[in-house]
């Protein structure tokens, strides 16, 4: 029998940092470290999260490898984040596994953050047999920083089919959070609040981009004016409608993201269907895709909720899949904070 694979994978693009350990493809250890210093603030700021990795990035990996029950010297090889993200957030995690990689005498493999979230849907668990999306297929990938439909060929052949031209699903989830006084991260909050409302309630207008691309800047700046006018005749009118507010609002971010995942279906006539990122942990967006699917007969990938938000384990699935390939990456590489999902490359540079 062949000797097993083991991968240390590591996340620090923005404001998790996060260490996994996944062996010929199971998922052995997913540790993630909040960073808590932002909420004061409602946003990242990108000073802090470089702090906070720095601090952070030791004790995870160390929690990581001892959940797995694995020593350094057993490690195959080393899967760290290169982009996109924060630079200083990148900086950490790179450095991190360069210098383990070395001491190690082990390959390092860098992984694009994007294709990873994607790639997450190839991680199996231990004592499961999760059924894997066979390509190609569609994702919806919803995060804090990016909204893109992506026609996925392969493990690391990805097609960008449409994307939000300002902000990202989240940010509009988060800015509609933070104009609502709700807290930071806002996803989860407005999420939690509307599983308690009605989403009929209120009407916000969805905007009509052309083809597969996405806009939310209007709808922050909608709910942004339509609060204002009904704070000026009622002042409590947040706090006594919170629950409607919010199923409102999340109803016409989660319709406007499958509007675009059915125009996909239409386009492309691959009715393969995953979403992946942050927002996909939201309750709504994952009921409404999955009832969709049942009635047009899709077959639909909702991730599991610990691989929604960043997360170590699609880091080390990535690096798994890379390393079958043996797709390493050169000790002089530097992280890259802009990086595309059809990005398969920059590897080169
Ligand atoms: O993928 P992720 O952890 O980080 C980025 O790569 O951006 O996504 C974070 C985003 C945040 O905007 C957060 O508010 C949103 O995902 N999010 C949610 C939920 N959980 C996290 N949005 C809506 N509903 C949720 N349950
Ligand atoms: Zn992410």
């Amino acid at each position: 029998m062949s000797a097993p694979v083991v991968i240390l994978g590591i996340e620090s693009s923005c404001d998790d940092t996060s260490a996994s350990v996944i062996i010929d493809g199971v998922q052995y250890s997913n540790v993630i470290s909040n960073q808590t210093v932002h909420e004061e603030f409602g946003g990242v700021v990108p000073e802090l999260a470089s702090r906070a990795h720095q601090q952070n990035i030791v004790p995870t990996v160390q929690a990581a490898m001892k959940q797995a029950g694995v020593t350094p010297e057993e490690l195959t090889a080393i899967g760290y984040t290169r982009g996109p993200g924060l630079l200083g957030s990148l900086l950490v995690g790179s450095s991190f596994a360069k210098g383990f990689a070395l001491s190690l005498d082990i390959p390092l493999i860098e992984v694009n953050h994007m294709q990873a979230h994607i790639l997450a849907h190839f991680i199996q668990d231990k004592g499961e047999q999760n059924p894997v999306p066979k390509f190609p297929f569609l994702c919806l990938t919803v995060s804090g920083g990016h909204t893109q439909i992506v026609q996925v060929n392969g493990h690391f052949e990805m097609k960008l089919l449409g994307q939000t031209l300002d902000d990202a699903a989240g940010e509009a989830f988060d800015k509609v959070a933070k104009i609502m006084g709700l807290g930071y991260p806002g996803g989860p909050l407005v999420d939690k609040l509307a599983q308690q409302g009605n989403s009929e309630a209120f009407e916000f207008p969805k905007s009509k981009m052309q083809g597969l691309n996405f806009s939310f800047s209007g709808l922050k700046t909608s709910v942004l004016y339509f609060l204002q006018k009904e704070i000026a005749k009622n002042p409590n009118f947040v706090e006594e409608n919170k629950e409607d507010i919010c199923a409102s609002v999340q109803k016409t971010i989660v319709e406007t993201l499958l509007s675009k995942v059915k125009r996909a279906v239409r386009e492309t006539g691959i009715k393969t269907i995953a979403v992946a990122g942050g927002v996909s942990a939201n309750s709504g967006l994952r009921n409404e895709l999955k009832a969709l699917g049942d009635k047009n007969k899709w077959n639909v990938f909702v991730p599991k909720f610990e691989y929604t938000t960043d997360n170590g384990a699609m880091i080390a699935i990535a690096a798994y899949l890379k390393n079958l390939k043996g797709d390493f990456s050169k000790i002089g590489m530097a992280p890259k904070a802009r990086l595309s999902v059809e990005d398969d490359l920059g590897w080169k540079s």
